[in-house]
């Protein structure tokens, strides 16, 4: 897939998905903008990014929090730094903060909404405001939670599923945008490593039989999409997982049993006192995928 001249913007590319994002884009010849919060990240992902730059595309990496009343400036600058609105725009901002209801600050709830969600309102309300009708592409980063409830994810999921209703609502104002929303599973990342942190027992046991993936696979995975352009302008992109997610649609009874068979499990591990033991290698085994992946990654 050649798609030179062109120039993309990734919001939360400085990790995981955005910035494989970013690296696939910088390998296709595109000018390529990130914007996140961190600095020191941003840096590094720059880096990585360099790497894949064979033809002197343009890298941009700026700071910028979705959640501040700054940002609209800041999109305002990448605009202005990239010449223009890009031709692929992804959105990735994201955070998660899975535990059990009871135990979640009321804080982390206005957190996820205002960075899944109203972070990519922003973004849009921004970018809008300096589009004419030239066509372009929107991803948005959505999630499995969004499509299949589970256990644990009551701050996020229901972020994620905003995400696909307000898109599906501009697709119908926006006829040469074509808007791509994907669904990843449980994918090997910053994000998903800092989750198991707080992540319940039931959590772990539910997504056991979910699979795992990776940042390069939903991009290509989803780029794959993207290329194909077909007649429509609003697409949902499952990478992996289609066989749970029919299931779940055809059979709901077979996901809830499945989910209390996995609440039943977590009660046995408790009253066994084996807890901490069996969430440490749970923890563990996601740990050494991530860093193996890490490192291939950064060979390349
Ligand atoms: N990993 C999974 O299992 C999984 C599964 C399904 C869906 N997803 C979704 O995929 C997306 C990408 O996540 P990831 O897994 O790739 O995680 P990640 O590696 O932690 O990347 C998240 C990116 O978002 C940026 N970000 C977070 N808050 C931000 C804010 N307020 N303003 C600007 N940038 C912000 C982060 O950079 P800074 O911290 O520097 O700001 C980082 O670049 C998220 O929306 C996530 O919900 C992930």
């Amino acid at each position: 897939m050649k798609i030179n001249g062109k120039k993309a913007l990734v919001v939360g590319g400085s990790s995981g998905i955005g910035r494989e994002f970013a690296r696939f884009f910088a390998e296709q010849s595109l000018d390529v903008a990130i914007i996140s919060r961190n600095k020191a990240k941003l840096e590094s992902a720059k880096q990585f990014i360099e790497k894949f730059n064979r033809n002197e595309s343009k890298i941009y990496a700026l700071q910028g929090d979705v959640t501040s009343e700054a940002f609209g400036k800041v999109i305002d600058e990448t605009l202005s730094s990239l010449n223009g609105v890009p031709d692929y725009v992804v959105y990735t901002a994201g955070v998660a903060f899975p535990r059990k209801f009871a135990e979640i600050p009321f804080d982390n709830f206005v957190q996820s909404v205002n960075t899944n969600y109203l972070g990519f309102v922003k973004t849009m309300h921004h970018l809008l405001q300096h589009y004419t009708d030239k066509k372009i592409n929107v991803i948005v980063i959505s999630s499995m939670a969004a499509l299949i409830d589970t256990f644990g994810y009551t701050t996020y999921a229901p972020t994620k599923i905003a995400l696909r209703s307000f898109v599906k609502g501009l697709s119908y104002e926006y006829k040469d945008i074509s808007f791509y929303v994907v669904y990843p599973i449980d994918t090997l990342t910053n994000q998903l490593i800092s989750e198991n942190e707080t992540k319940p027992l039931e959590t772990f046991l539910i997504d056991e039989s979910g699979g795992i993936t990776t940042p390069d696979r939903i991009v290509s995975y989803t780029m794959s999409i993207v290329a194909k352009n077909g007649k429509k302008n609003f697409y949902e992109i499952i990478p992996d997982g289609r066989f749970v997610y029919l299931v779940s649609k055809v059979f709901p009874w077979v996901i809830d049993l499945a989910v209390n068979s996995a609440l039943g499990k977590a009660q046995k591990i408790r009253k066994e006192g084996r807890e901490r033991e069996v969430l440490n290698k749970m923890i563990e085994r996601y740990r050494k995928k991530f860093e193996e992946y890490e490192r291939k990654r950064n060979k390349t």
